[in-house]
């Protein structure tokens, strides 16, 4: 089998060890009990870990996975950066990096450390230089204190085509190649190299891990443009870094939620005011990479947009060119920048705070924080939201006042995936313009008149053992992006109807996946739009986890026809499922025996019950003639 280091380093760590270093575990039966180290939680101890299946899952916010996860999540580490630590603690050695890796590595270190610098010298400059009198004074006039200067590291660029470069060069002892390749001078047709940033107010972009990537700068007066930034680098992609995020990340996690704003000082005055849980793209619109690196942190997502007309129907228009090309597990998101799709699971939960007409919120902030504080909690979800700005202008008890919203709200509804939200959304439109529930449904694309069936299947299976199930999975996942959503709606709406099921059985394609380098492969993957091209994508993974993909891209598969691969993936994903829920029936059986209180006991059986009627549900639809063993598992 493949990735035998990371066999050996699962091999050699014992999950229930190493979490105990991080969380005060006791023991519960077979398995071992604590207080969840991703969400807050003092009452009810509700992260457990399993030594059999050496992963943990927490009842609570539903954090799983295997101890790779579990270092990913809790250090917000790389899956090569986790390896390397575990790797090094397991005593397993890893194959020594190639020298590209070495030479790309080494660019990057030196890329932060000009950036590093600069971002002194332009601190330094703003704090300090007499040539700093009017950006003081400027900074002051916005309101900025010396506290939010420092921890944002705010400067200043000098009016001066060199200062920097020869800081730089002569000083700190850089090459003339490596500033550039940072995006901090420009080469000149003949005479060498120039300062891009000159007047203006710099503010440091950083990563997550607060190193210094790039530059955005603002002109002190009317200046064109009013923002600079750095161009794109080997460290910067502006397309998907959040300005603040440094700052914000562990507020995000604490608070589950995250508040995103559409300028740098919004999220700067925010931030002094004690709202710490802000970001802002930059300049962009939010792209599905933002949305990626939010969504490991919280499921609630707070915009700050723009209430008016303009803007919405704006976002109206967006909608419609994006309901020809998207299918589901998307929300369309209006930004000041522009619509977005936002990719999501269903679970994520996106509010508008509608901003008061031509204030951000670095005025409402300024101004009165406590208003501040309460468009946040009066920040409605996305499709109400919507769902009034769209309507405002209209006349509801007209005939034509019926029919236009209808038109307007119907592109809407297209792009709400989650069956249950979708009805009820659905009903709210009927109920608005005083209609029965079938003329709107009516007024859908037929594809969303009815849930789709399943249709049976005639292949005879070609292969199938414990460990090649999975990688099928990921194989026609990756091989057949658009299968993506398919599977994932039908394991949300499998879990659905059992409550406590859902306790243990998120419901994700995630959590179908046991091994530590198919984890990480998905998680990648899913972070990306399903059209990503996939050797793009490949490239941009660790070595490790590329070699775990070429191997299931070549995996044989039985050879479907275009219109076979989505049930192929069905009911491979259904024998995995019913893995998942074998395992959780198999736990809640040993909890049970253990148990020695009625009540407790008692529980236990309610969701052994909702197990099983789990799993009869997804086993019975259909024969499957592929997984033979479909038929087995169900019987067993
Ligand atoms: P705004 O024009 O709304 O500015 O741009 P702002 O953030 O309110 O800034 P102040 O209050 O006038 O100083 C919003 C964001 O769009 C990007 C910047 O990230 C800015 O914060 N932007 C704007 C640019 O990248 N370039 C520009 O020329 C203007
Ligand atoms: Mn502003």
């Amino acid at each position: 089998m493949m990735n035998t280091v990371i066999d050996t380093v699962k091999e050699r760590i014992d999950i229930v060890d190493f979490i105990a270093e991080y969380v005060q575990l006791r023991k519960a039966g077979r398995n071992y009990l604590g207080f969840c180290p991703f969400h807050q939680n003092t009452r009810t101890p509700a992260f457990t870990v399993f030594p059999e299946t050496q992963s943990y899952h927490c009842f609570g916010c539903k954090a799983s996975g295997t101890v790779f996860d579990f270092v990913m999540q809790r250090e917000g580490l790389e899956f090569r950066e986790t390896l390397e630590m575990l790797a090094q603690r397991a005593g397993v050695e890893l194959k020594p990096r190639t020298e590209v890796d070495e030479q790309r590595d080494q660019l990057h270190e030196r890329l932060l450390e000009v950036n590093a610098a600069a971002a002194k010298f332009f601190h330094h400059t703003l704090l300090k230089s007499p040539h700093s009198a009017d950006a003081r004074a400027y900074v002051d006039q916005r309101g900025l204190d010396a506290t939010t200067i420092e921890a944002f590291q705010l400067g200043y660029a000098r009016e001066d085509w060199s200062a920097l470069l020869t800081y730089l060069t002569n000083h700190k002892g850089f090459d003339l190649e490596e500033v550039e390749a940072a995006g901090l001078v420009i080469k000149r047709d003949q005479s060498g190299y120039y300062d891009r940033f000159r007047g203006r107010l710099m503010f440091p972009i950083r990563n997550v891990k607060g190193q210094v990537i790039a530059f955005g700068g603002r002109a002190l007066g009317d200046a064109n443009p009013k923002y600079l930034n750095s161009p794109q680098t080997p460290l910067f992609d502006k397309s998907h870094v959040l300005y603040g995020l440094d700052l914000a990340r562990s507020t995000i996690r604490n608070q589950e939620a995250a508040v995103i704003v559409e300028g740098y000082i919004d999220v700067i005055v925010a931030h002094q005011y004690g709202f710490r849980n802000v970001v802002a793209p930059l300049g962009t619109a939010l792209t599905g990479d933002h949305a990626a690196v939010l969504k490991k942190l919280t499921k609630r997502i707070y915009l700050a947009l723009d209430a008016d007309a303009a803007g919405v129907n704006a976002t109206l228009k967006g909608i419609e060119t994006l309901r020809h090309q998207s299918e589901g597990d998307v929300i369309v998101v209006p930004t000041p920048q522009g619509v977005m799709q936002w990719g999501v699971d269903t679970t994520t939960e996106i509010r508008v705070i509608a901003m008061p007409d031509g204030q951000d919120p670095d005025n409402v902030i300024q101004a009165d924080p406590e208003r501040w504080r309460l468009l946040v909690d009066n920040a409605q979800p996305i499709m109400d939201f919507y769902i009034a700005a769209l309507t405002s202008d209209l006349d509801l008890q007209s005939a034509r006042g019926k029919a236009d919203a209808v038109a307007r709200l119907v592109p809407l509804l297209v792009q709400v995936s989650n069956p249950i939200e979708h009805a009820h959304y659905l009903q709210r439109v009927a109920r608005l313009v005083e209609v029965e529930d079938h003329v709107i449904r009516a007024a859908l694309p037929a594809s969303q008149r009815k849930t789709p069936t399943r249709s049976k299947s005639v292949k005879q299976p070609e292969f199938d053992t414990p460990t090649t199930r999975e990688d099928a999975l990921l194989a026609l996942l990756l091989r057949h992006p658009s299968m993506r959503t398919a599977v994932q709606e039908k394991m949300k709406s499998d879990v659905s109807l059992f409550p406590l099921v859902h306790e243990m059985i998120t419901g994700t394609l995630l959590e179908l996946f046991d091994r530590a380098d198919n984890r990480a492969i998905w998680q990648a993957w899913s972070e990306y739009p399903p059209d990503t091209d996939i050797e793009r994508w490949i490239a941009t993974l660790d070595v490790v986890l590329a070699e775990q993909v070429q191997h299931v891209l070549h995996i044989h598969l039985p050879d479907s026809q275009s219109y076979r691969y989505m049930n192929d993936g069905l009911e491979c994903a259904t024998i995995l499922q019913l893995r998942l829920a074998r395992r959780w029936k198999d736990r809640c059986s040993q909890e049970e025996v253990e148990v020695n209180n009625d009540e407790e006991r008692f529980a236990i059986l309610e969701r052994i019950i909702q197990l099983k009627q789990y799993i009869d549900t997804i086993s019975i639809p259909k024969r499957s003639s592929m997984y033979a063993d479909l038929h087995a598992l169900r019987t067993a």
